[in-house]
């Protein structure tokens, strides 16, 4: 009630100063002030100048008959906001529809992101990441592009392609050596006159010098497949380095000499295996998995369809289905026009200066 008088007064003073400044079209402005200011007061018919009298008079006309009409408008309005607010405040909880639109706007920024990930990690990230966010990861052969228990994905067909060059593929015997297995295929290696590299295990070397010295006397190349073969993304940094200094002593009593490459167990690398084998780590391109196919023709078949130029291509020569592919896998790739050679001359012949710490699976042209 007390609010009366004052908007009473600012109405007249509204009123008189707007007929000083504009006595001619008074009317248009007070009539709107009137309305914004006195709501739910009656307003003098009077003050409404004839000009105005369309919408104006009209909604004068009906304010008068229906005074409550504002109110019930009002109330309406009210309501409506109301509800509208607690229904945002459901959807800030629930997160339906609304919020869901929102949502997925934002997610959909990393999805988008996250298969380029993918690729990303391919091509340089991948060694890191897996060995920051879980270590079991990089004991599995994800780490790097060839791997051991990956069915080797046919990288290119084996039919001879046009000859723009020499094609080039070097065959890598690992595990050995075996007393049993070794020199038979010394043997056929010889009569093939295939030079070809082989990854010893220390262990096994200890109890085979002589074909350790054989391998090396005969041209072809012999490297390390650690100590023991070790998984070396599971052990320590003192794991990895004994493991490396092992074999480097069993070559050093051998052959003079210690090994320049290493293929880790596995295909397992990680940061540690980088740092502390320090030599170029040697993976492959073709795995016809002859630990698993103990069949001549079908490690025969693996390789030969799976060879590229370039290609390192991994057996095991501790098994007997092994040695007997060889000298079949040896013709047929010689048929294709492919030249053998031990990974340290691929790798020359390709112009590639192995890094320590580097991975290699093929060297392509
Ligand atoms: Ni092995």
């Amino acid at each position: 009630m007390s609010k009366k008088p004052v908007k009473k007064q600012t109405k007249s003073k509204n009123k008189e100063k707007l007929q000083e400044i504009a006595p001619s079209e008074p009317a248009q402005v007070i009539d709107l002030d009137e309305e914004a200011v006195a709501v739910g007061e009656e307003i003098p018919v009077e003050l409404v100048e004839p000009a105005h009298q369309g919408l104006g008079m009209r909604l004068h006309a009906v304010n008068v008959r229906f005074p409550w009409l504002k109110v019930a408008l009002l109330v309406l309005l009210a309501g409506s906001v109301a509800f509208g607010v607690e229904e945002l405040l459901r959807h800030n909880v629930s997160q339906p529809i609304g919020m869901t639109t929102e949502v997925n706007v934002e997610t959909n920024e990393p999805e988008e992101q996250t298969p380029v990930q993918p690729e990303k990690n391919n091509v340089g990230m991948s060694e890191e990441k897996p060995a920051e966010e879980t270590p079991e990861v990089d004991e599995k052969p994800e780490v790097e592009p060839p791997a051991p228990e990956q069915p080797t994905t046919p990288v290119t067909p084996t039919v001879p392609q046009p000859s723009t060059g020499r094609k080039l593929v070097a065959l890598t015997f690992d595990d050995g050596p075996s007393a049993a297995q070794t020199p038979r295929l010394l043997q056929i290696l010889r009569d093939k006159n295939v030079k070809a590299t082989f990854f010893v295990v220390g262990n096994m070397a200890q109890r085979s010098p002589d074909i350790l010295r054989q391998e090396e006397a005969e041209g072809h190349e012999v490297a390390s497949h650690t100590m023991t073969h070790a998984n070396l993304n599971k052990l320590t940094v003192e794991g990895i380095k004994w493991e490396t200094a092992a074999i480097n002593g069993v070559f050093t009593d051998i052959l003079g000499h210690g090994p320049s490459l290493t293929r880790p167990p596995y295909g397992n690398i990680n940061n540690n295996v980088r740092a502390y084998v320090n030599q170029p780590l040697i993976l492959w391109a073709v795995d016809p998995e002859d630990w698993r196919y103990r069949d001549a023709a079908i490690v025969r078949r693996n390789v030969v369809n799976n060879t590229f130029d370039g290609a390192i291509v991994l057996m095991h020569d501790i098994h007997a289905t092994t040695v007997d592919a060889v000298a079949g896998i040896i013709d047929d790739l010689r048929a294709a026009g492919y030249e053998f050679m031990t990974v340290s001359e691929l790798a020359a012949a390709r112009g590639v200066v192995m890094q320590n710490g580097a991975a290699y699976g093929s060297f392509r042209p």
